[in-house]
């Protein structure tokens, strides 16, 4: 199988692995600090909350730049969210509490900003789930309507943070102004402002973006475009 990624794409699954790899790293090191599982559930979800971010920037970085590139990333970042969020999960249900659910549901009742994080989870999961061609093309309108859920993901995994941290929230209060940003972006006299404004040095970018071996702009990819 041939793998033809523009530089765009090199950049994004290079970039979202890295993560991942110093994760390990640090484990096979003994890097982890003195509470490893604690130390693993932060980093898994504070990657997962940060890629949420970065594949809800495509649309606007498109709308504000007139960078196109970042529609054919959107889906890969997606994906990577729910991917450190699955790890976040896992580390929480076997590292921590050994998939001892009596446990774990005494905790919901004792810590609900899991409850939170879960809905936050179970929506990435449907997205991930409906993310393949066929499900976009099988579902229609009633995709983009589904997709549009990532918002709630988003608004939900903020509060589970602010839940989470309880002091020092300056990083969700960040999360929150980036993430009402972004809709506004998206609200649709905004946009239109946005794209009439649009800076000239953003086509050379994009063609910069889409260099290498660039994939051809599917029907999916446009239908996709605007969530
Ligand atoms: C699936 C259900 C989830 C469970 C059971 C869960 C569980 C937890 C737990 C136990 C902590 C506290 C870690 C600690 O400080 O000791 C935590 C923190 C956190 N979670 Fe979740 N979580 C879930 C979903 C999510 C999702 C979907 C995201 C992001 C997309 C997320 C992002 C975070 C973040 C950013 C923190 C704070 C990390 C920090 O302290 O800096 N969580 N979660």
């Amino acid at each position: 199988m041939k793998i033809k990624f523009n530089r765009l794409q090199w950049i994004v699954h290079i970039g979202s692995l890295i993560p991942f790899l110093i994760l390990i790293f640090d484990g096979l090191t003994n890097n982890l600090t003195v509470n490893p599982i604690q130390e693993i559930t932060q980093r898994t979800g504070r990657t997962a909350i940060l890629w949420l971010m970065f594949s809800l920037a495509c649309t606007p970085l498109n709308i504000i730049f007139g960078l196109k590139a970042f529609n054919q990333v959107r889906r890969p970042l997606g994906l990577y969210a729910a991917f450190y969020a699955a790890l976040h999960l896992l580390t929480f249900l076997i590292l921590d509490y050994w998939l001892d659910f009596q446990l774990i549901f005494r905790s919901l009742r004792e810590k609900p900003f899991i409850i939170v994080g879960t809905l936050a989870f179970l929506i990435l999961l449907a997205l991930t789930i409906t993310s393949t061609t066929r499900s976009i093309k099988r579902l229609g309108k009633k995709w983009k309507k589904l997709h549009q859920l990532v918002y709630a993901a988003g608004v939900l995994v903020i509060i589970h943070y602010i839940w989470v941290l309880k002091a020092d929230i300056t990083q969700p209060i960040i999360y929150s102004v980036v993430l009402a940003f972004l809709l506004i972006v998206r609200v649709k006299p905004v946009r239109q402002w946005l794209v009439s404004k649009q800076p000239p040095w953003g086509k050379s970018l994009n063609k910069f973006l889409m260099g290498g071996k660039p994939k051809r702009k599917t029907a999916v990819s446009v239908k996709t475009s605007q969530v």
